[in-house]
């Protein structure tokens, strides 16, 4: 493992599936791209692919699964071991559950989200998008990360997004091949930005 200087800036990612834009995230750190060290994973599905791929890097993981806790004492568990960590950002990298204000108020959190700012909150971002397209109704795709300052479903003061133009002969697979592509780009770009801001201004 490469070693971690103390003024890197720290990053928490939470995930709940493959992990592919963590992994861009991981990368980023290792190469230098990103000034910044992934100090922890925190999945709420043990078994998601996205573990592997932090513990092959060497990055420390949690597993905290829901279970019948109400949502709100969860997110304070959440939000709880985030802050023994200690980190400067955490990041929303295909985690499938909508924070609450009991997380988002203790720290700064950025989400991905696979569509223009405004358009396709929610789950079939991609699907919805490409459907659209097929229908006339939709001109591009597009991804976006964003701040979340709320409870705003994928909605909050946007940092970097990207058009993802459609093509003549595209298929669900190859656009959404375009869209994730563009994702591991962007959520380097806008933690970079955000690291940028910080050094600027406190971020809370
Ligand atoms: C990404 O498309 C992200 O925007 C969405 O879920 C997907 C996660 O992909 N919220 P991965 O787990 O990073 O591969």
């Amino acid at each position: 493992m490469t070693s971690r200087s103390a003024d890197l800036f720290g990053l928490a990612v939470l995930v709940s599936g493959n992990g592919s834009n963590l992994q861009a995230i991981i990368d980023a750190c290792a190469d230098g791209t990103l000034g910044a060290e992934v100090k922890v994973v925190i999945s709420n599905r043990p078994d998601a692919y996205a573990l592997t791929r932090a513990a092959d890097a060497g990055v420390p993981t949690l597993v905290i699964e829901q279970g019948d806790q109400p949502r709100r004492v969860y997110d304070s568990e959440l939000a709880r071991a985030v802050a023994t960590v200690g980190v400067d950002l955490v990041v929303l990298a295909g985690w499938d559950r909508l924070l609450s204000e009991a997380f988002v108020t203790h720290h700064t959190v950025v989400n991905l989200h696979p569509a223009k700012p405004g358009v396709f909150p929610g789950l079939g971002a991609i699907e919805k998008a490409f459907s659209g397209w097929l229908d006339g109704t939709v001109t591009s795709g597009g991804v976006m990360v964003h701040f979340v300052p709320d409870e705003g479903v994928d909605d909050g003061p946007v940092i970097e997004t990207e058009e993802v133009p459609f093509e003549p002969d595209d298929t669900l697979e190859t656009f959404t091949e375009r869209v994730h592509a563009t994702e591991h780009r962007v959520v380097v770009k806008a933690i970079d930005k955000v690291i940028a801001l910080a050094a600027r201004q406190p971020l809370r």
